[in-house]
């Protein structure tokens, strides 16, 4: 697609009709032209998606919302504030990892690579960690557009999740900390920052984005590390390249596969393509990632590539608010990972590992 119809129509799972672009230089116009809208209920009036409160947040947001929603939740994500948390970090994976150290198995996804951000995103935000598997279902369903469970539908784990969340505003309510979601709560309180559907939609991006990107980061480097031996070994000769390896992992397996939905907000060109007001544009991040005219040798995973401007945290204002956090906790998994584990190899058939379903996440299910 990249090289023949870079701009391909095309109907996407749920039905809708619109535009994939495959090209980086395309992909990096969209992600930066604010012309391309996150709201469409701003250039109809009215809401898309009455329902749902998954969507009251920056990533769906256009200015002034976003800026307004984005600033609300930066505070807890400044490069400075990230970087204070690393001997944290590195100390709940080493509890995660002691008890796995002798082991001639472990399944990295269960026992490593899912509980550690999670454990993090939930101390940042002030939900108890402990729920992390009630979590995991709620926005596995999210994410993947399915429940997992026969008989469930991914409605009723919506509905289990904003009842959790609202029980859990209550207790913080009362008993307000100095985590972000009592700083959230009295924004909200306060009136005229942030509304009620608005702290339920940040509070669950947040869960939702800070831990099931970070697990596939974690995997997919792995997966990468193990599929190039010599880089494994490269790496291990020099651990100091753990920073740069992770941004070569981000560029060959990231671990979003598309952009969220943009829309026109005018009748506009992009590479050629008349694109109609109203059209729906989705990026795809991983071809842009692959796209020959901007890495050379794209198919190759090679730690030592130069300074990588890969799109995997997106680009322009929507740029990964937890690209920080995802950075640091890669790096300590990572690191750990190789000094603990001085052989890493797949106990099962590499063909037998099995992706995630859904266009949004891309990762496999366990690395055992
Ligand atoms: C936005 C990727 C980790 C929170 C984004 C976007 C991408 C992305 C591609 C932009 C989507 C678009 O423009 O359509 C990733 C990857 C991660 C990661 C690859 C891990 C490796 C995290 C973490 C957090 C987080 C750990 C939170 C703690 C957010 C938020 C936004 C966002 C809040 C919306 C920003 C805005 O609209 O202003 N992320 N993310 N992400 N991410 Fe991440």
């Amino acid at each position: 697609l990249r090289g023949t119809d870079p701009i391909h129509q095309v109907r996407f799972p749920d039905g809708q009709l619109g535009w994939l672009v495959t090209r980086y230089e395309d992909a990096a116009e969209v992600l930066k032209d604010q012309r391309f809208m996150k709201d469409i209920s701003k250039l109809y009036g009215g809401s898309m998606d009455q329902m749902s409160v998954f969507t009251q947040n920056m990533l769906f947001s256009d200015p002034p919302d976003h800026k307004r929603l984005r600033g609300l939740a930066q505070k807890a994500f400044t490069p400075k504030l990230i970087a204070g948390m690393r001997n944290h970090i590195q100390e709940i994976a080493d509890e995660l990892l002691d008890p796995l150290s002798d082991r001639e198995t472990i399944h990295l996804i269960d026992e490593f690579a899912f509980p550690l951000p999670i454990i993090v995103i939930c101390e940042i935000l002030g939900v108890p960690a402990e729920d992390r598997d009630k979590f995991r279902v709620w926005s596995n369903s999210l994410i993947e557009g399915t429940s997992g469970e026969i008989g469930v539908s991914i409605f009723e784990h919506m509905n289990q999740f904003i009842q959790y969340l609202g029980e859990w505003f209550a207790k913080v309510r009362e008993h307000p900390g100095d985590d972000l979601i009592s700083q959230l709560i009295i924004a909200e309180e306060e009136g005229d920052r942030l509304t009620e559907k608005e702290l339920y939609g940040v509070v669950s991006l947040l869960i939702i984005a800070g831990h099931e990107t970070t697990v596939n980061l974690i995997g997919n480097t792995v997966l990468a590390l193990l599929e190039f031996p010599e880089q494994q070994k490269l790496l291990r000769e020099h651990p100091e390249m753990v920073p740069q390896a992770l941004e070569e992992s981000l560029r060959y397996n990231g671990p979003v596969e598309f952009s969220t939905s943009r829309w026109a907000s005018e009748n506009l060109e992009l590479g050629g393509r008349q694109i109609r007001k109203g059209d729906l544009v989705v990026v795809s991040l991983n071809s842009a990632n692959h796209d020959p005219a901007k890495f050379n040798d794209p198919e190759i995973f090679d730690i030592t590539r130069e300074k990588s401007p890969h799109l995997a945290f997106g680009m322009g204002i929507h740029f990964c608010l937890g690209a920080p956090l995802a950075r640091l906790e890669g790096e300590i998994a990572i690191s750990s990972l190789l000094e603990r584990f001085p052989d890493i190899q797949l106990n099962i058939d590499k063909s037998e590992l099995e992706w995630r379903p859904g266009m949004i996440v891309r990762g496999v299910k366990e690395i055992p």
